[in-house]
């Protein structure tokens, strides 16, 4: 848990916020983000909107569905309800239920969907990913497709890319690589900065990024989490905060700070204004008005929970299984109180 507080300022925000306009993005500086709070915060979240807005002109918010295709997860993440041991009953959707869920959100405009399911590199699955993938691009070739599928190896990446994907998101979790084998021990942060290179080097445009406020992190991993950031060619970056869902091993663990998430998300926006960020439903488990307020931060991109059946939603607990996931119309309303519109998508 991360348990510094802000501390006597000894820099006025104007200055603070100069010195990061002029890409100084030194450990100190970046501290001191993290921990803003009130009006410094605020004046944060202008410069980092301010530099979306230049990045983005047309004030658009990316609006995703996403169709949960699996639970099926081989990994043992702590903090993931989903885990191998977890008594989850499981599912893979079958193809004909899939195309029916992507008729209906291709009816209602959406135009970017996201496929995601448990890590699972097993031959059949991923052979059926791929078949999912060829036919939604059979179908709707102008409709972007992102996949969520964790570790593959280098050829079923390119199985996928061949078969129509457009983007792949693999979040790197925590760039050290101690605290990523204590939340994931069944993997190793080489191993997953390896799928992520690859992913990259295979023609992807790739999404990846952490997770805040998780057991055992410091400020200085977190700002060692913002470095990583830099080091790849990314189209998409996101931050989620952490949730001790209940059926985790991480349960009985406090909850992330939401404040250092949004410094962390707006402090992404600043260094890297050109790439999509989401704001997580996340946020507002955290805190009221805590998804809002990750578009003040600077995100510009928004999921919609509508493309899973019904039947399947319950057995998708990521952060929880009481996770909040927002409809269209609580997300509408939520994006034109930022100021944007919703992008690639007509309203219904
Ligand atoms: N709290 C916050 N984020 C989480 N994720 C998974 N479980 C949690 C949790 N309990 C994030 C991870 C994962 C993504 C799908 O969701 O970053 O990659």
């Amino acid at each position: 848990m991360i348990t510094e507080r802000p501390e006597t300022r000894t820099q006025s925000i104007e200055s603070l916020l100069e010195s990061l306009e002029a890409g100084d993005y030194s450990r100190d500086n970046l501290r001191r983000c993290l921990l803003c709070r009130g009006e410094d915060q605020a004046s944060l979240f202008d410069l980092a909107r301010a530099r979306r807005d230049a990045a983005f002109p047309a004030h658009e918010v990316e609006t995703r569905s996403v169709i949960e295709l699996s639970n099926v997860c081989q990994q043992s993440c702590n903090y993931c309800s989903m885990a191998k041991e977890s008594k989850l009953k499981r599912y893979v959707m079958k193809v004909d239920p899939l195309m029916a869920q992507v008729d209906f959100l291709y009816s209602i405009g959406r135009r970017v969907i996201l496929l995601q399911s448990g890590e699972n590199d097993s031959k059949n699955f991923v052979e059926y990913a791929a078949k999912c993938v060829t036919e939604v691009k059979r179908r709707y070739p102008e409709l972007e497709v992102i996949l969520c599928l964790g570790n593959l190896s280098h050829d079923q990446y390119v199985r996928l890319k061949e078969a129509g994907a457009d983007r792949y998101i693999l979040k790197f979790e925590s760039s050290s690589p101690s605290l990523y084998s204590t939340w994931k021990p069944s993997d190793t942060l080489d191993q997953r900065l390896a799928c992520l290179q690859d992913l990259i080097d295979i023609g992807y445009k790739v999404g990846t990024g952490n997770m805040v406020g998780m057991p055992g992190q410091s400020m200085d991993d977190v700002i060692d989490d913002l470095q990583l950031l830099g080091k790849y060619d990314l189209s998409m970056m996101s931050c989620t905060v952490f949730i001790p869902g209940e059926m985790c091993n991480y349960h009985d663990q406090p909850m992330g700070d939401v404040e250092i998430a949004l410094n962390y998300m707006a402090l992404m926006r600043i260094m890297h204004p050109t790439r999509l960020m989401p704001t997580t439903s996340c946020l507002e488990r955290g805190k009221k008005g805590g998804q809002l307020a990750g578009l003040m931060a600077g995100a510009n991109t928004v999921t919609i929970h509508d493309g899973t059946p019904d039947e399947f939603k319950n057995l998708f607990p990521i952060y929880s299984t009481d996770r909040c996931s927002p409809g269209f119309a609580r997300c509408e309303a939520m994006v034109r109180e930022s100021g944007l519109t919703f992008g690639k998508a007509p309203l219904i």
